[in-house]
């Protein structure tokens, strides 16, 4: 199934190539590190392993909760929001101040995802939107997130928690270079921390980050692929402009 936002960095032409890599012999976990808009989980079917989503932007991670928990009430939170200049800028400042509810908060973090210019949430979008389409899949993605372990930590902590040698780990950080888009930000120490993080795992992962001779070489000695934006893989598998990378350690 589809995501129900779109997301900076998400994954909707790549989720395919990476849930076509999870390994054949199964998994008794699925821990996705880095959420957003969850393209991987939402193509991955379900099974009987423990899934777990995380992010950790605070808002992000209160809309699913209430998706999950939640859902009819969010709707109707939602069916009064407009699709004005006018609103956008009110959730956004609403979503500064205090008092609101977590339903409340959570319509507002969903409706300036959906009304934003690239799901930025800091520009108004001039393009046509489906709101309602959105407000009516939103029980789907119910569904789907009902066995789903909803976290909001670091990834580092997050690791530390679940990984087991059956885990299997998808990661999908902001890319070097990119991560000034991202609440809260990523610095290069972050980018260390994941590969310090990562070189102690028990389980297996799966990693996604842009391809950059940076990370390249963070990654020296696993299982690097270079895949285009169109989902190919590249025959000469050297660094460049539009390439992606796909990373494990199996
Ligand atoms: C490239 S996006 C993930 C996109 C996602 N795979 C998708 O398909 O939409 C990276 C995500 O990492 C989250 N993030 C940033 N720093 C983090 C941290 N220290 N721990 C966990 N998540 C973090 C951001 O909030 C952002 O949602």
């Amino acid at each position: 199934m589809n995501s129900f936002i779109a997301w900076i960095g998400g994954k909707k032409l790549l989720r395919k190539e990476i849930v076509s890599r999870f390994p054949e012999d199964g998994f008794d976990r699925y821990v996705e590190v880095f959420g957003g808009a969850g393209w991987v989980l939402f193509e991955k079917e379900p099974g009987k392993e423990l899934e777990v989503f995380n992010d950790i932007d605070s808002n992000l991670i209160n809309l699913y909760r209430c998706v999950k928990y939640h859902c009819e009430e969010l709707q109707k939170e939602l069916n009064w929001m407009a699709i004005s200049r006018e609103q956008f800028f009110d959730s956004r400042s609403q979503l500064e101040g205090r008092g609101l509810t977590d339903i409340q908060r959570a319509a507002r973090y969903l409706h300036i995802i959906k009304v934003s210019f690239g799901a930025d949430r800091r520009t108004f979008g001039t393009n046509k939107k489906n709101l309602s389409g959105t407000i009516d899949y939103l029980t789907l993605v119910q569904e789907r997130l009902k066995n789903v372990v909803i976290e909001n930590k670091d990834f580092e902590d997050l690791i530390k928690v679940y990984d087991r040698p059956r885990a299997l780990l998808y990661l999908d950080p902001p890319y070097h270079g990119t991560e000034k888009y991202y609440e809260g930000g990523f610095k290069l120490e972050d980018h260390l921390r994941l590969r310090e993080s990562l070189g102690k795992v028990k389980g297996r992962f799966i990693l996604s980050y842009n391809d950059d001779e940076f990370i390249r070489d963070l990654y020296k000695g696993f299982r690097i692929e270079s895949i285009s934006r169109n989902c190919g893989l590249t025959n000469k598998g050297t660094a460049g402009e539009f390439n992606e990378l796909i990373i494990r350690n199996y």
